[in-house]
Formats: C-alpha cells, sequence, structure tokens
C-alpha cells in the first residue's frame, strides 16, 4: 500500500516537470488541482499516516518536493505568462468610429487674395514682399510724404523708434514695398504686393488698427495713364464679371500724379440700389495713379524714361463687400464658426 504512495509521488513529480502552458486559465486549472484544498498534493500528505514508520522520513522528503515542484512551476510559468502579456500589443477595435479631426477653412481675406493674385499673375505681373517693419524713408519720404504731413501723425502711425534715423515704424500702407522694389530692381518691374498694414485708428465696426492691402506698380517705358485704366477694368471685369464697369475720380496721394480713387458698378444691385452701394450704384475699392516722377527720381529711377502706375485696395473691404460682413473685427478673431461660412470647399 505504501509502496503506490512512493509510486504516485513520483508520477506527480513527472506530470509537474511535463506540464507547461501559457494561458492563465489552465494555470489556474494546474494550480487548482495539484495545490487546491482538495488537490493531489494534499492527498499525497493524507497517505502519509499509512506509509511504514520507518520510511515516513523518506517519504515527506519526497512529498515535500512534489509540493515544491508544483509550487516552483506555478510561479515560473506565471512571471512567463505576465511578461508575454507585457509584451502583446494590443489591436484596438478596428469596428470602432474613427476619431473627428476637425478641419479648418479657408479665411475671407485669403480666398479673396488667391484670387486677385491669379487675375494679375495672367497679365504677367509677379507677387512681391516687403516688410512689415518699415522705415521712415521708404514708408514716407521716398514717396513724397513731407516732414509735416498729416499721415506722419503720431495718431495715424504706429512708431517702433523715433531716436534712430531714418525712424522706424509699422507700416501704413503696402505703397512702402515700392520703393524697396524700385531701389533695388531695374525696369520693367511689374508687381503686386500683398501683405498687412498698420494704422493708429480705435478700433470699431468700420476700422481696425491692422488690415491687409494689396499694392501694384508697374514701371516701363511709355506706360500711360491708359495702361492703368485698361489693367483695372480688365481686373474689375474678371473679379466682379464681365459686364463690371469702372469709374475714376479724381484724387489725392502725395505719391501719384494724377490721382485717382476708382469705383466698380455696383456688383450687388447690379443698379437697382441697395444699400452697399447706398443707392448710387457704385461701390469704391481702390487707390490709384501715375507713379510720381520725383518717386522714380528718389528711388533711382530716370523719370526722363521711365514712367509708371500704381493701385493699391484692402482686401478687407473687398471680402466685407462681397460677404456683406458688416463688423471688420469678425475677421480677426478667427472663430471657426464664423470662417467657415465662406470657403466654398466646406
Ligand atoms: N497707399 C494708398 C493707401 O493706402 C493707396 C494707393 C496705392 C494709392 C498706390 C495710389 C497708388 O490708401
Amino acid at each position: 500500500m505504501s509502496q503506490d504512495y512512493f509510486k504516485t509521488a513520483q508520477e506527480l513529480l513527472d506530470n509537474i516537470e511535463q506540464f507547461h502552458t501559457d494561458k492563465r486559465a489552465e494555470l489556474e486549472q494546474f494550480r487548482i488541482s495539484y495545490l487546491g484544498s482538495k488537490g493531489k498534493v494534499k492527498g499525497l500528505f493524507a497517505g502519509f499516516k499509512s506509509v511504514a514508520n520507518e520510511r515516513k522520513r523518506e517519504f515527506g522528503q519526497l512529498a515535500n518536493a512534489v509540493k515544491a515542484a508544483a509550487e516552483q512551476k506555478l510561479n515560473s510559468l506565471k512571471s512567463l505568462i505576465e511578461e508575454q502579456e507585457d509584451q502583446t500589443i494590443e489591436i484596438p477595435d478596428l469596428s470602432l468610429p474613427a476619431s473627428f479631426n476637425e478641419l479648418g477653412s479657408r479665411h475671407p481675406n485669403s480666398i479673396v487674395l488667391n484670387e486677385i493674385i491669379d487675375i494679375f499673375s495672367r497679365i504677367g505681373f509677379v507677387v512681391a514682399e516687403g516688410p512689415e517693419m518699415e522705415d521712415d524713408w521708404h514708408n514716407f519720404t521716398a514717396l513724397n510724404t513731407p516732414e509735416n504731413h498729416p499721415a506722419r501723425d503720431m495718431q495715424d502711425t504706429f512708431y517702433l523708434d523715433k531716436k534712430v534715423n531714418p525712424a522706424m515704424l509699422l507700416r501704413t500702407h503696402t505703397s512702402s514695398a515700392q520703393s524697396r522694389v524700385m531701389k533695388n530692381q531695374k525696369p520693367p518691374i511689374r508687381i503686386i504686393v500683398p501683405g498687412r498694414v498698420f494704422r493708429n485708428e480705435t478700433i470699431s465696426a468700420r476700422a481696425h488698427c491692422q488690415f491687409h492691402q494689396v499694392e501694384g506698380l508697374y514701371i516701363d517705358e511709355n506706360v500711360s495713364f491708359a495702361d492703368l485704366k485698361q489693367t483695372l477694368l480688365y481686373f474689375a471685369q474678371e473679379m466682379y464679371g464681365a459686364n463690371t464697369k469702372i469709374r475714376l475720380r479724381p484724387s489725392f496721394f502725395p505719391f501719384t500724379e494724377p490721382s485717382a480713387e476708382m469705383d466698380v458698378s455696383c456688383f450687388i444691385c447690379n443698379g437697382k440700389g441697395c444699400n452697399i452701394c447706398k443707392y448710387t450704384n457704385w461701390v469704391e475699392i481702390l487707390g490709384c495713379g501715375m507713379v510720381d516722377p520725383q518717386v522714380l527720381e528718389n528711388c533711382g529711377i530716370d523719370s526722363t524714361k521711365y514712367s509708371g502706375f500704381a493701385f493699391g485696395m484692402g482686401i478687407e473691404r473687398i471680402g466685407m463687400l462681397r460677404y456683406s460682413i458688416d463688423d471688420i473685427r469678425l475677421l480677426f478673431e478667427n472663430d471657426v464658426r464664423f470662417l467657415k461660412q465662406f470657403d466654398s470647399a466646406f
């Protein structure tokens, strides 16, 4: 009888030795069946009393070895499984809905600007740039704006440093890029300059201390006022439709002579009369003129050989008219709910 217990113990040892699993559930089965309260190891110890006295010591050692082997097996397989689980990449549930990516949209200023650039590039104008931080000479002096001109007043201009000569400021118009390009390039010059400009204005629905302009400049031999008019007519009809008419009203800018402001026939009501054109059927969109010969000379261009025209328009104004936006501040708040209304891609 006692002999059987020795045999059983040996079998258990062999079985434990051979046991292997990488599954938690199977390992738990193993633990219950060997080390549980009704398990095989317990059963083995229960046979202790049936073993002959002289072999009790030997049997005790054997039974303890079985228990230790089961425990050791349990622990080593447990750590093996844990190690494996650490390395297993959790595969996400591919049937879950994708996370939503909020897309932005193009700003009305960008939409309008891209159109303007497109229209002028078709007739050979290239985009140029100038700095937003500018000096007094490029922004004013070169452009015939004398020392005591009201445009230099502290109320209009943000000066950065008045102690240096020439003083530094935030450009008040993109015309400052005219003087830079004329100083650095030889005619023929055919550029448009988009950019941000700054004026010390009280912020309201109609005015802001920053806005955007597009400048145009064309310098070559024999450029006439007729060229200016034709170029602007082409622009207006590309921008607002083939039936658009333009009207040039005499005006004044220190750097152009003669100077004009351009109106386009109202693209909102087409002559029926509306709030935008204030029942006049005309909407002002830009300032322009022939570059004053003195400005050419200031920038090192021979005014007896070359002539040219320039124009400048406000981008916000054009977008506000087109989209019936009644508050310029909306264009600087970057509220997607507002911006999304204008981009046809959305
Ligand atoms: N710089 C002028 C303005 O800001 C616009 C302009 C540009 C006028 C070029 C004539 C020629 O109002």
